[in-house]
């Protein structure tokens, strides 16, 4: 039995924490797209972890996969384990041989693009951690993979190309000198970290030489999709975590203010190389913050007026875990659910913070736009069209706060009644269950009411091994 989780909204809904939960009956956790631009925070025995490139549940003792539709940056990859190691946990990581490398100057040209955006006022507000820039040498067939960094003779004569063409592509195109660039190998602020020249090919040389002997000598490489095959195969359960969310997906996302990578349920299929069935096995569970909240620029139909949005944002603390920006604050927003849980198809809702809407004096529920006069259920396709959208909205009653504690050990029916009236409100307009109510920061503040991985019914997973799957091999 496996399972996926997403987000729903414009990341930061809490997946983590709801990985969490569930990762304590898995095996393996994989993430399956995106990089460094995640923020995923775990806490664990009073500790609190906060990851950008790991699947969150290495904090749990579940194996981590780092698999095919990922861009990993490995400065950031080693800085985040050793972290870990240094705080008395042992992470057991894989990554596919066929994952992307963030190499250095993709970092430097993130900035760059950024600000040539910004001079046109369409700056995307990126993460900066060279997401775009990787992903788009990926499908520009000139990208670095991790399992070349463990063949460093094959890589060497490209390595003069690649960046001499990136040299280039600096001087000329955005008037910049490559050499007064430099940028952080390692997670960029975290101590270790080294200051390199991106634009030096000997340099870069260097670093994917370093990269790739301890990628080796950690055994960390391997082919994801087998790996994760052969893992169900024994019975394994395997979670799926993934990052950012759907309003932010490539494909289906607020275009162009999205990340470059698919966080929908089709990206942990093409991003891992494991098959459709094995993937959600029957679960996707979106995780569904309680209100919205976005970093970074695009439409954002509910969003507050600064003033109320500050309060709030400092009730609350809604800074983005990567970037530490101020996080954009609006009243939650069924047309963007309603189209999550049809392009991912999910099984189950993790509706989480619902704790931090406590105390509020008003609480409204986004049931509709008016779009040109027209009302609509959900988001539409075009950048302009969502921009013209006008929210319809449904006044909830509010609720104020219990000893919410109390509430996690005594279980769903100890929520609030308003605040379960909204929750179910969602999940009806949605027709999707409610698998889970996160009620606070940590897995013990969250009421579980289905745990798809649960271990407790006594199966085996293990699955016959048929003529068909041994062909596939
Ligand atoms: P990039 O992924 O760094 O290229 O950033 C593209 C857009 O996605 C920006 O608006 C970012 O703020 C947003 N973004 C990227 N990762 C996350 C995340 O983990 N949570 C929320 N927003 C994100």
């Amino acid at each position: 039995m496996n399972a996926t989780v997403i987000g729903s909204q414009l990341g930061d809904e809490g997946k983590g924490g709801i990985v969490d939960v569930f990762a304590g009956d898995a095996d393996v956790v994989v993430r399956y797209q995106g990089g460094a631009n995640a923020g995923h925070t775990v806490e664990r025995d009073g500790e609190t972890y906060e990851l950008r490139l790991l699947p969150s549940g290495v904090v749990r003792g579940a194996v981590g996969v780092i698999g095919t539709g990922c861009v990993v940056d490995p400065g950031t990859l080693f800085s985040e384990l050793d972290a870990l190691r240094e705080r008395g946990l042992d992470p057991d990581l894989r990554v596919d041989a066929r994952a992307h490398v963030v190499l250095p100057h993709h970092r430097a040209l993130d900035g760059i693009e950024e600000a040539a955006r910004d001079e046109g006022g369409e700056a995307v507000g990126t993460t900066g951690n060279g997401i775009g820039p990787a992903y788009e040498d990926k499908a520009g067939r000139r990208g670095v993979r991790i399992g070349d960094l463990t063949d460093p003779d094959s890589l060497d004569s490209r390595i003069e190309s690649i960046v001499s063409r990136k040299r280039r592509l600096v001087e000329r195109v955005y008037d910049v000198d490559p050499d007064e660039l430099g940028v952080e190998v390692g997670a960029p602020g975290a101590p270790g970290a080294e200051p390199i020249d991106p634009f030096d090919a000997d340099a870069i040389r260097e670093i994917l030489r370093t990269w790739g002997d301890r990628l080796e000598s950690e055994g960390m490489v391997v082919d994801a999709g087998a790996y994760l095959t052969a893992a169900d195969r024994e019975g394994k359960r395997i979670l799926f975590e993934g990052a950012q969310g759907t309003q932010i997906d490539v494909d289906h996302g607020t275009y162009p203010y999205v990340t470059s990578s698919n966080p929908t349920v089709g990206g942990a299929i093409s991003g891992t190389g494991a098959p459709p069935t094995l993937v959600a096995d029957g679960h996707v569970i979106g995780v569904v913050k309680g209100y919205l909240t976005r970093v970074g620029n695009g439409p954002m139909p509910t969003e507050l007026a600064e003033d109320h949005a500050a309060a709030v944002r400092e009730r609350v603390g809604a800074f983005g875990t990567v970037t530490g920006r101020a996080r954009r604050i609006g009243w939650l927003d069924l047309p963007m659910l309603r189209h999550a849980a049809r392009v991912n198809g999910f099984t189950g809702l993790a509706i989480t913070h619902v704790d931090t809407l406590a105390g509020f004096d008003e609480l409204r529920l986004c049931t509709a736009y008016d779009l040109d006069g027209e009302r609509v259920e959900t988001v539409p396709a075009t950048r302009a069209a969502w921009e013209r959208c006008e929210p319809v909205y449904a006044s909830m009653a509010t609720w104020s706060a219990p000893d919410w504690g109390a509430v996690a050990d005594a279980g769903y029916d100890a929520v609030p009644e308003a605040a379960r009236e909204y929750v179910e409100t969602v999940a009806e307009s949605l027709s999707v269950p409610i698998v889970a109510v996160g009620v606070g920061p940590g897995r013990e503040a969250t009421v579980v009411r289905t745990n798809p991985l649960d271990r407790r019914d006594g199966r085996s997973d293990a699955r016959p091994i048929t003529p068909r799957d041994q062909s596939t091999d």
